[in-house]
């Protein structure tokens, strides 16, 4: 055993990890990584720090993420790096039935290096609300033909309710093919948690914001809206919003136009309709990197997405000229709050086989969750 792991109790705390150097640290994360080989697999969202992200065996937006948790089946356990939501929904694909099965009864265990690490988008939906609202929907709209989507970004409760409706779920890079699919089985979508997603792509698809309208929960009914509002609406959009990316506004784009001639603005879909009718190109995290990566040496960028992803595009890509396009901090504290001692003290006790902070989703919620989920797999 490497010397740093045998000088601490394998039942240490989290405390005895916060004072640690990162050196040391990096170590002995890449020592148990050694040591578990095939059976460990970390995963990291592009929005994770630096040295979390340098740990991972895989980085990518949340539907590569996914698909990684639905593909990678043969390991023992995964290690998130990235948000509540994202373990969630690993935990429901990796763990499906019949792959568990497959290992003779065994689960991979699914670890959230810290339990705080949520998203405070996806808790502006709760189930009760959402089916509080789909029974007022029902006094004034037929919900046999609404489809229910949920961004991933949201509870397994909500990816459950939305397969027991013959919904679907979708991500940032996929939303419009999405949408296609529940336009083909009904004639309205309710979307939920993130307004802006679901805006950004229903205009994108060409239905009018006279055919949208906004489902704020706190309402006491119809979500603040009368009957022939809702009647009129092909798209109800869930009062939701990322606070991280509300934070880029339409004069960002306007001020970085006039201070760098020829550049081009790329934002995330999150953002709202009036930056995202500014941009040059819109899309998820993996969209953005692509973009880049692609792009002539001399480009300018001004990217409005999460900072950390931003920083590190500028120091991969020094021959371009890449500029956050906001001029105050919009970073994701919750995925900050994974750092390398918890992915060290997580890690440490996943050997031991002691896991901390093991993601668990109830076999109903997984069983109707995986339903929605499956649809979004497929049809992408
Ligand atoms: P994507 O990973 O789909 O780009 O979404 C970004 C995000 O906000 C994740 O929480
Ligand atoms: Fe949630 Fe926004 Fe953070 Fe993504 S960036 S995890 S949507 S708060």
């Amino acid at each position: 055993m490497d010397s740093a792991v045998a000088d601490l109790p394998l039942a240490s705390p989290l405390t005895a990890y916060r004072g640690l150097e990162d050196r040391l640290l990096d170590e002995r994360i890449e020592a148990v990584r050694r040591r578990m080989g095939g059976r460990l697999v970390i995963l990291g969202h592009h929005y994770q720090q630096d040295g979390v992200i340098a740990h991972a065996d895989l980085q990518g937006d949340s539907y590569q993420l996914s698909a990684a948790a639905a593909a990678r089946t043969d390991c023992e356990a995964i290690a998130f790096c990235g948000v509540h939501f994202m373990a969630e929904t690993a935990d429901i694909l990796v763990n499906r039935p019949e792959k568990v099965a497959d290992r003779g009864g065994r689960r991979v265990s699914v670890v959230l290096p810290d339990m705080a690490a949520g998203c405070s988008m996806a808790d502006m939906a709760a189930i009760h609300q959402v089916e509080d609202a789909w029974a007022d929907l029902g006094t004034v709209v037929d919900t046999a033909r609404v489809v229910p989507v949920t961004y991933i970004n949201s509870a397994a409760s909500l990816k459950a309710f939305c397969g027991r409706h013959g919904g679907i779920v979708c991500t940032s890079s996929n939303a419009r093919a999405v949408l296609d699919w529940a336009f083909a089985r009904g004639d309205r979508v309710l979307f939920f948690p993130d307004q802006h997603l679901g805006r950004n792509t229903a205009r994108a698809m060409g239905i009018g914001l006279e055919e949208m309208c906004v489902w704020n929960p706190h309402e006491p009914r119809l979500g603040g809206n009368d009957a022939a509002r809702l009647a009129a609406s092909r798209v109800i959009l869930w009062q939701g919003h990322c606070s991280v990316h509300a934070m880029f506004r339409p004069e960002h784009v306007d001020a970085v136009r006039r201070a760098v001639p020829g550049v081009k603005i790329l934002v995330h879909p999150e953002c709202a309709m009036e930056v995202v009718d500014k941009a040059d190109l819109v899309g998820s995290t993996s969209y953005i990197v692509r973009q880049v990566e692609s792009a002539p040496a001399g480009t300018a960028w001004a990217i409005g997405t999460e900072l950390h992803l931003v920083k590190r595009l500028g120091t991969n890509h020094p021959e371009q000229s890449i500029r956050f396009l906001s001029p105050v901090v919009c970073m994701c504290a919750t995925m900050y709050r994974i750092d390398l001692a918890h992915l060290c003290w997580s890690l440490e006790h996943l050997e031991a086989g002691r896991p901390v902070n093991v993601i668990t989703v109830d076999d109903d919620t997984a069983r109707w969750a995986v339903t929605a989920l499956e649809r979004m797999l497929a049809v992408r």
